[in-house]
């Protein structure tokens, strides 16, 4: 290649590649001054110090990642957190019953000592976070094998967290950004007492419910609220009664203000995982190999379940959060699929790659044999499609039944029981406690519906798995029943002990060291635990024999990648760690000749309004509020009250619960959801496409104020 000719496509790979919209990443709060003059062109009226920093306190004070999987935001000088409605969906459910249905009829704490506890529940503050790359990396060499290259950094990380802990109550993680390329130390504050002050009924927190899930237009009132407490020192204590609300080091100013279209909008929050830098082979792999066979096999079970939830009222209460959990992935990765196709974005993968392959060629970078990684990424990911595949049917169909899991969870005891060494009461009182924690299971099961599923699930991988592939347990089913499934299923279902909670109850409330055998020969037991073997034992290694070497190549493209665009701002693929996002206020268009407007607001309730369709059944009180439009301070300049609105935020699971602020660093709405058509920003972000779905403050503080009559609420807030 000539020199002119190099030069040409190198100005052609600036120009195509990773020239992100302003819009696009989830940046780390550490780094950024980096992004400051582009935040502030955007909107943004405030320093980067002002985000994070750990001399004062600053904006990242005021943010938790809520349990697990959520955010959540301090808004008053008493630790008062607000959160999804889906995010503290679990806490409040197990605060309900038939007499106290919170989950239907909602929740008001009048009072701070009516704030109820939850064991279990956190919220984790992030102290600090500092690039520790370096260290880890000290002494590894590109020459080490990945095995002694693990082992090193994991010795290195060890170390680093020891030192940051050292004579304080923080817990800290060293974690890996850029695929390995770095590592950043982020010490953590958790805080476990947290209690539940109040969430509006299901009619409202989950209006629109799982039809209108990952949909624009939107109008749930998506929202709980919790409290923190501490210690009598502001330190984090396990619930005792004599603690008292937390004092924040910051806590966030809500506007009033409301947002025009092009606003500058800023989100705080814990994205959990995207993965934007996979070669064209890993997208086409997901989008239209791995992401059907789940939708499919997920429909089916929908399918069943909907069914008999349509049937019965108490079927419907049982199943609605199984349902819930299987139809949100279930939905998403149809929006995602749907969404590369129509973005062409495996042909637009393999446009770049063709380019990163003409840059390797160029003499200036060989040095590190970069023109193999695309042919061993190819090559790497037909090997692991077939074994990928079985593992997708073993997890999804195999381990789809809810039987299989009760009864895997009599395998302790079973082991228990075989060794002699262990006296007979002690086998015995294991036998009562699991009695006891299967009372939980039954009293949301209905075994006709899951003899149905697991017909369905084994019939599935009877037909598209590779022999080699299925658990051992279809050897028999071929023997004793000539391969007939349906056969097979009817009669483990009519005699596993598993399956009757009377017949399991019977056996374990007396049991005896010989009663194992029974168990460990049940047939649901049997299955189980072939499909579990089939799966760890077998399919699962194999996969990671592969997955391994390449999440290797996948970090030195990465770090290709970087050296082939120094211009480019990268940002990390999410990891569950705190993430500043920003974009703008914006509608967009769902399809030609379709513009969707950037707001939602109260009318369009009493719009979808069907009190013949659970999802759509308005709350009474709710709607006689809309009736009289007197909105108050909460009204928008129009008069009207919006209750969502979207913006151009990248933004994933886990970013739940979030704040989006405006640019002066107040807050105007909690994140809670992404549009349909943009659900593949987690492999391809595309801001004509992507967009964040927000819950209006304004909204929040009408039904806390107005509806649920929660102004002592209200009057904590710093409100503009
Ligand atoms: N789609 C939202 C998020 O990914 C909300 C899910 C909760 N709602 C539901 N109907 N399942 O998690
Ligand atoms: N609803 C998601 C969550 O729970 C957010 C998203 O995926 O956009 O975190």
């Amino acid at each position: 290649m000539s020199k002119l000719t190099r030069l040409i496509v190198i100005f052609l790979l600036f120009t195509i590649h990773h020239s992100l919209s302003a819009d696009e990443g989830m940046w780390i709060p550490l780094l950024l001054n980096k992004n400051i003059g582009q935040m502030q062109r955007m909107g943004w009226k405030l320093s980067a110090e002002d985000l994070y920093s750990i001399n004062h306190s600053s904006l990242k004070d005021a943010i938790v990642r809520f349990g697990q999987g959520c955010t959540g935001e301090v808004v008053s000088p008493f630790g008062l957190l607000l959160t999804n409605h889906h995010c503290g969906f679990g806490v409040i459910q197990r605060h309900s019953s038939l007499e106290h249905d919170y989950l239907t009829d909602g929740y008001w704490a009048k009072s701070m000592d009516k704030e109820l506890p939850n064991p279990g529940l956190t919220v984790t503050f992030l102290v600090r976070m500092e690039d520790v790359t370096s260290q880890v990396l000290e002494g590894i060499s590109d020459s080490l094998p990945e095995n002694l290259r693990d082992a090193l950094i994991r010795k290195h990380s060890l170390r680093i967290t020891d030192e940051a802990k050292k004579g304080t109550h923080y817990n800290a993680s060293v974690v890996p950004y850029f695929h390995g390329n770095q590592y950043y130390l982020n010490v953590t504050e958790v805080f476990k007492d947290v209690r539940f002050v109040g969430a509006p009924p299901s009619g409202i927190g989950k209006f629109g419910g799982d039809t209108d899930n990952w949909m624009w237009p939107r109008h749930t009132g998506d929202f709980s609220v919790f409290r923190i407490y501490t210690d009598t020192n502001n330190l984090p204590a396990e619930y005792s009664k004599d603690n008292v609300p937390y004092r924040p080091k910051h806590y966030l100013p809500i506007s009033l203000g409301g947002y025009e279209e092009g606003d500058f909008t800023l989100l705080f929050g814990n994205p959990g995982s995207t993965k934007e830098y996979l070669p064209s082979f890993a997208v086409d792999l997901i989008a239209f190999k791995e992401n059907p066979v789940k939708i499919g096999l997920r429909q089916k079970r929908l399918d069943i379940i909907g069914h008999a939830m349509d049937t019965s009222r108490l079927i419907r209460i049982q199943y609605a959060s199984k349902h819930a959990g299987i139809a949100n992935y279930w939905k998403k990765m149809i929006g995602e699929s749907r969404g590369i196709r129509r973005a062409n974005g495996v042909a637009k993968k393999q446009q770049f790659e063709e380019e990163f392959q003409n840059w390797t060629g160029s003499q200036d970078v060989d040095q590190k044999d970069f023109s193999r990684i695309l042919p061993m990424f190819e090559e790497l990911y037909n090997k692991l499609y077939p074994i990928d595949m079985a593992a997708i049917y073993l997890r999804e169909a195999g381990m789809a039944p809810e039987i299989f899991r009760l009864a895997l969870g009599a395998g302790e005891l079973i082991k228990t029981a075989g060794d002699k060494t262990v006296p007979e009461e002690k086998v015995n009182a294991e036998a009562m406690s699991l009695l006891q924690s299967t009372r939980g299971f039954y009293k949301n099961y209905q075994p006709l519906i899951d003899q149905r599923i697991t017909i369905e699930m084994l019939q599935e991988m009877q037909d598209h798995m590779d022999k080699h592939h299925l658990p051992d347990r279809y050897e028999w089913i071929r023997k004793k029943y000539n391969g007939n499934v349906n056969a097979y299923v009817e009669h483990l279902f009519s005699t596993s002990l598993f399956t009757d909670s009377a017949r399991l109850y019977a056996i374990l409330g007396s049991f005896k060291r010989k009663s194992a055998r029974k168990l460990a020969t049940d047939q649901a037991y049997l299955l189980g635990q072939s499909i579990k073997e089939r799966y760890s034992k077998d399919v699962l290694p194999a996969g990671k024999a592969i997955t391994s070497v390449i999440d290797s190549l996948q970090r030195i493209y990465m770090q290709a990648l970087m050296e082939m665009q120094p211009d480019c701002q990268f940002y990390p693929d999410a990891n569950s760690t705190m993430r500043v996002c920003y974009g703008q206020v914006d509608g967009f268009e769902p399809a030609n000749g379709v513009t969707y407007n950037y707001y939602t607001t109260t009318r369009g309730i009493l719009e979808k309004e069907d009190s013949t369709i659970y999802d759509y059944a308005v709350d009474q009180r709710l709607k006689e509020l809309i009736a009289s439009s007197d909105y108050g301070r909460y009204a928008d300049d129009d008069g009207t009250l919006h209750v969502a609105f979207i913006s151009t935020i990248h933004s994933t699971g886990g970013n739940s619960g979030a704040p989006v602020l405006n640019g002066n660093g107040e807050l105007i709405g909690i994140n809670f959801d992404r549009n349909w058509e943009g659900t593949m920003s987690d492999l391809m972000y595309d801001s004509e496409q992507c967009r964040n779905i927000i819950l209006d403050i304004r909204y929040l503080l009408f039904i806390l104020d107005r509806y649920a009559g929660a102004g002592w609420l209200v009057e904590e807030m710093d409100i503009r």
